[in-house]
């Protein structure tokens, strides 16, 4: 798959981290900054990656913050964008499973290095299970 991946400089260590990671099984890193732990504003980042995935240019993105609330809640303000913050495996799967979530958030403040990366390989092999979800899914862009 091609994954797209943004952080703020509160995520930025993380955020090398989880790409190297990314890569190793085999998937192609859109890495679409922070470059450096410099401050910067998170919403830059969380636009500039939610623009990707509403324009299909790429399948899955990683967004990662401080809490991974700021990122959740910019990215969330894109239509088709579906945005989860994630601090457990067991979300990481359901959000997949039933809301067909396309941006996993993260809280490098909140998460440690081997769960993020935990969270992270069970986002990216979880398939949406459709059926009864389907029409909840549609009826969040449709207020
Ligand atoms: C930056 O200090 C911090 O506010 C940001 O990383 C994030 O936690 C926002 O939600």
């Amino acid at each position: 798959m091609k994954i797209a991946i943004a952080s703020d400089h509160g995520g930025f260590t993380l955020k090398q981290t989880l790409i190297e990671h990314i890569k190793s099984l085999g998937h192609t890193i859109v890495d679409l900054g922070t470059d450096s732990t410099s401050s910067v504003d998170y919403p830059d980042f969380a636009h500039k990656l939610a623009n990707e995935i509403q324009t299909k240019s790429c399948d899955l993105g990683v967004l990662i913050c401080g809490t991974g609330i700021g990122m959740e809640m910019t990215a969330n303000r894109h239509g088709g964008v579906r945005a989860a913050n994630c601090t457990n495996t067991t979300q990481a799967k359901l959000t997949r499973e039933h809301n067909n979530a396309n941006v996993l958030c993260l809280g490098a403040r909140i998460v440690g290095e081997v769960l993020a990366i935990d969270v992270v390989n069970v986002f990216l092999t979880t398939q949406f299970e459709g059926g009864r979800h389907e029409k909840r899914v549609e009826k969040i862009d449709n207020p």
